[in-house]
């Protein structure tokens, strides 16, 4: 199939742009992406800002980010590995009940920075000072959501960012 001359620029200039990202990312030691979700509960309590400065000065950089109400269809996708669990149903209407803040974080040793500044996912057991810690009320209303590995942020992104990566 013969691709007209725009479109075939458009391509040429597309790679060159996902080559100039990887360069970047290699000058990165340990470069990582990770797939992190502002709550409803987060957003409601306007602590979005207080969020986001966190990954902020522990040196990682928001790539993208979107806001988005999230349907009970795309809440199933991300939260497969969950289905069947007693507190699924309350898990899915939690995600929908409002608007979450979804962002690609990147930077050195992303995924397990990020979940050190979150805290582990019961709040009860997270320190004060931790985002869970400070925000999240019990362990499924629990402020924020974070890859925890290379494979889960890839598969999450592509949930949210289309075929990003
Ligand atoms: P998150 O890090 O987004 O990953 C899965 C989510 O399911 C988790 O945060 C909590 O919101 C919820 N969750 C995980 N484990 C439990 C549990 N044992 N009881 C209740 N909710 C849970």
């Amino acid at each position: 199939m013969n691709l007209k001359t725009d479109e075939k620029n458009e391509t040429v200039k597309k790679i060159k742009v996902e080559d100039k990202t990887r360069k970047l990312d290699n000058d990165i030691k340990n470069c990582e992406r990770s797939l992190i979700i502002i709550k409803p509960d987060g957003v409601e309590k306007k602590v979005v800002g207080d969020i986001i400065s966190r990954f902020e000065k522990a040196g990682l950089e928001i790539e993208r980010i979107r806001v988005l109400e999230i349907d009970r269809s795309l809440a199933n996708i991300h939260y497969r590995e969950h289905v069947g669990k007693p507190y699924f149903e309350r898990l899915m209407n939690y995600m929908t009940s409002g608007p979450s803040i979804i962002m690609i974080i990147k930077g050195e040793n992303a995924i397990s920075k990020a979940r050190e500044l979150m805290g582990p996912t019961d709040p009860s057991k997270a320190e004060k000072g931790t985002i869970r810690g400070d925000y999240g009320s019990d362990i499924t209303i629990n402020a924020i959501h974070g890859s925890d590995c290379s494979e889960s942020a890839e598969r999450e992104i592509n949930i949210f960012f289309g075929n990003y990566l």
